[in-house]
């Protein structure tokens, strides 16, 4: 893409009980510890070479501070600020030192009420396998030990605007959409600014309100391991190991210690910027989200945060 938006870098989340929440993430999930401050945890993948993409921040109710992508470079972040400014959305600084290991930031709000932050500074760490002639994998991996952060998925009520926003300003495509049956209204959006199928997604629902993070595993073996280690680790499971139609992930679903949804995601197609997109109709919502039970569950459309 030639937007100048590398890729999610981060996610900020609250959480209620913030020593419980980093035994969950860095235990159960198998991030890396990486620092604190006053009121934060600072977490990574093991295949991440910046600082941390996971913030836990302590706080009264769950949900998303925000969420941040990385921007190549100063040039193409003004050029955002400008675009960005020109629709309507009010910009804020957040300043060098805010938190950890990160540069400043420009932060706004979208037509879905939630924050996003675009940032081009913040300290590379690397990784253990390092960066010459490196191992397949570092020893000593912990619980699911996914790749990465992959994805986000949030809701709102005007995903027409939101889809605009994404598209027309910052300069993702849209890999696929759910739309009512009549055509009229956009349930679903899934949109990417790299050649994964999605790095951001919005289904229909309250403005506001957090879906869930999903976290990159190598293949169907893996998510089926996930389920093992969730069970073992008396974590409730959503959604046991199955496919989506829509991105054709495998995924299983499961919620950390403050009630927000995780997934753990793998596979799905390659999205190259010329991709077509791809729509689906409400009367196959199931089936797109859900392809081998073809049907929805309650919590997966009530649980928010
Ligand atoms: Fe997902």
């Amino acid at each position: 893409m030639d937007n100048g938006i590398v890729r999610i870098g981060r996610l900020e989340l609250r959480v209620m009980d913030l020593e419980q929440s980093v035994n969950y993430y860095t235990e159960v999930i198998g991030l890396e510890e990486m620092g604190r401050d006053a009121e934060r945890v600072y977490l990574k993948a093991w295949d991440e070479f910046d600082h941390h993409s996971i913030v836990l921040q302590q706080a009264d109710s769950p949900g998303m501070d925000h969420v941040a992508f990385k921007v190549k470079d100063v040039h193409a972040l003004e050029k955002l600020e400008k675009k960005i400014e020109t629709f309507g959305c009010t910009l804020t600084r957040v300043s060098r030192g805010t938190r950890l290991a990160e540069g400043e930031a420009v932060r706004f709000e979208l037509p879905t009420g939630h924050f996003v932050e675009l940032y081009t500074e913040i300290e590379l760490v690397g990784t253990k396998t390092g960066n010459l002639n490196p191992a397949p994998w570092p020893d000593n991996l912990r619980g699911i030990a996914p790749h990465r952060l992959d994805h986000a998925l949030l809701t709102g009520n005007d995903l027409e605007t939101a889809t605009r926003f994404f598209t027309e300003v910052l300069g993702f495509k849209q890999t696929e959409q759910i739309l009512t049956v009549d055509g009229e209204v956009m349930i679903g959006s899934f949109l990417s600014t790299t050649n994964k199928a999605h790095d951001l997604a919005f289904v229909k629902g309250p403005d506001k309100k957090f879906h869930h993070a999903g976290f990159y595993v190598d293949n169907w073996y893996e998510v089926l391991k996930a389920a093992d280690i969730l069970s073992k680790n008396k974590v409730t499971v959503e959604v046991t190991p199955t496919r989506h139609g829509i991105t054709r992930g495998q995924t299983i679903y499961f919620y950390d210690p403050s009630g927000n949804r995780n997934e753990a995601f793998a596979s799905g197609y390659l999205s190259y910027c010329d991709f077509p997109t791809i729509t689906w109709t409400e009367d196959q919502i199931g089936t797109g989200i859900f392809y081998h039970r073809r049907e929805l569950i309650e919590s997966f459309t009530k649980a928010l945060t």
